[in-house]
């Protein structure tokens, strides 16, 4: 066996190990609330980019899911920010700052939401993501070639697994 391939080999195998290690918390949660939202796989790898999902309960994780949208609207805005600087095109330039308000509004939201998960009242912290969920999509139609089809793609998903989440808490 060559030893490029004996490397491959051993990097599936270590992949393959960390997708497996899922910790029963979120393996169970996404089980149960990503069905019919995001998939299992998606909340799987969104819960487990924080640590602390991993001996959270169902309120812990919806507050990890509304932190994850707030980074990841917070890094949606530093790119958005950095497409402008090198965006000439009017039209272009228009969409970018129409993305830049709505992520800004959405992040707010999220903040918002975040505190009625801390003071458990879900109803009004629903509201509050239901503002967000669409953003991505607003976002998107903005533009006729969208330069931030990931972002959207992503940030809808995540606002929809908070989403999930708080409706099995609701
Ligand atoms: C939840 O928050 C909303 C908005 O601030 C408020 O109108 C409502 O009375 C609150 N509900 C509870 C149960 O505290
Ligand atoms: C945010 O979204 C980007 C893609 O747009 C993704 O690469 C990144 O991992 C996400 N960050 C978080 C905290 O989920």
């Amino acid at each position: 066996m060559r030893p490029s391939m004996l490397c491959s080999l051993l990097i599936f195998f270590l992949v393959l190990q960390t997708s497996l290690s899922a910790s029963p918390i979120i393996e169970k949660a996404c089980g149960k609330i990503a069905k019919g939202y995001v998939g299992y796989k998606f909340c799987v790898q969104a819960l487990e980019a924080d640590p602390k999902s991993g001996s959270a309960n169902i309120r812990g994780l919806a507050s990890i899911s509304v932190k994850l949208s707030i980074a990841n609207a917070t890094s949606t805005v530093s790119k958005i920010r950095e497409l402008l600087k090198k965006a000439s095109d009017p039209t272009i330039k228009n969409s970018l700052q129409a993305c830049s308000y709505l992520y800004t509004n959405a992040k707010a939201s999220l903040k918002w939401s975040e505190h009625f998960i801390a003071s458990k009242n879900f109803t009004a912290a629903k509201a509050e993501i239901h503002a967000a969920v669409f953003v991505g999509t607003f976002c998107e139609e903005a533009f006729t070639a969208s330069p931030l089809t990931k972002e959207n793609d992503n940030f809808g998903k995540l606002t929809l697994l908070a989403t999930a989440i708080i409706n099995s808490l609701a």
